[in-house]
């Protein structure tokens, strides 16, 4: 089947409710463009479990503030739509901003708590407008399921979140970080780096993976791995800044200083970094069995 572009949420809301009415299952997945490998598998994984397959790519403005890389952000649409039509895709939902935000939309959907933490902090209107797509997104497509990357972990967690309190029918399916050969997460935003950059980039993975072993092998107290990870980010040489390097329990992600938050003493951490380097701001994390 060729892969159809609709440009309206009027249209695809119709194709969606012809899908279900045919008992079809529809797999979604969000997007900005700029696919790579990380997109593609959740298009696999979308493809293996449902009838159908949505990509929307959909630059959301909301998402950015002032003086992020709204404008800049990478834009390769010839490049995209090759990709999805190889993958199988059927359907690619590409909105414009005015159908999505129309005159007078006045509308912000917040999830509390777990937004204030991590990147939250750096960037504190983002995820307001990531939950607020979302939910428009979901609600146009109206999908079975929808495939989410956990590089970006937070990302995942209160878009879980959100459907839950929300009530909305629909299963959130997060999906394995890919990474390159060297270990750098793929993310649109590795085309910023220049070759000295990206000749570095894999330590920020190499960092964590090294305060992993640590930690497991006992080598490194939990109250520590901070100061430790902290370092070795910064020993990078084009790492100039360190916004947020710990451990971090992986449901209400509080940071973990001491005891566990499981009671045995086990369970599953997370290790998640935030960095920038020159202008280029990369994160990455680790959900690790102690
Ligand atoms: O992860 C992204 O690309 C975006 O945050 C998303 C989920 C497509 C919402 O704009």
């Amino acid at each position: 089947m060729p892969l159809e572009i609709i440009r309206t949420s009027s249209i695809i809301r119709e194709t969606s409710k012809k899908y279900h009415a045919e008992g079809k299952r529809i797999g979604f997945i969000p997007t900005m463009g700029a696919l790579h490998e990380g997109h593609m598998s959740l298009v696999q994984r979308a493809r293996q479990e449902n009838n159908v397959v949505v990509v929307s790519i959909f630059v959301n403005p909301k998402q950015f503030a002032t003086g992020e890389d709204f404008d800049n952000y990478p834009k390769d649409y010839g490049k995209d739509t090759t990709m999805l039509l190889k993958a199988g895709v059927d359907v690619l939902f590409m909105p414009n901003a005015s159908d999505i935000y129309p005159n007078g939309f006045c509308t912000t959907v917040n999830v509390m708590g777990i937004t204030d933490r991590l990147c939250g902090k750096f960037r504190p209107t983002h995820f307001s407008g990531v939950t607020t797509v979302v939910t428009k997104l979901l609600n146009i497509v109206n999908p079975t399921r929808a495939y989410f990357g956990q590089k970006d972990y937070q990302q995942c967690a209160v878009i879980s979140r959100l459907v839950c309190d929300l009530n909305m029918d629909v299963q959130i399916v997060p999906c394995p970080t890919i990474r390159e050969k060297d270990g750098l997460a793929m993310s649109s935003r590795n085309i910023y780096l220049n070759p000295e950059e990206r000749a570095d980039a894999p330590s920020i993975y190499k960092s964590m993976k090294h305060v992993e072993e640590a930690l497991k092998n006992s080598k490194l107290p939990l109250r520590q791995a901070s100061r430790k990870l902290n370092e070795l980010l910064l020993s990078i040489s084009t790492v100039t800044e360190v916004q947020y390097a710990s451990v971090y329990d992986p449901e209400s992600l509080v940071e973990i200083t001491d005891v566990l938050p499981h009671g045995n003493g086990r369970g599953p951490v997370l290790i998640a970094v935030a960095v920038k380097m020159g202008a280029t701001r990369l994160i990455d994390n680790l959900l690790i069995q102690l």
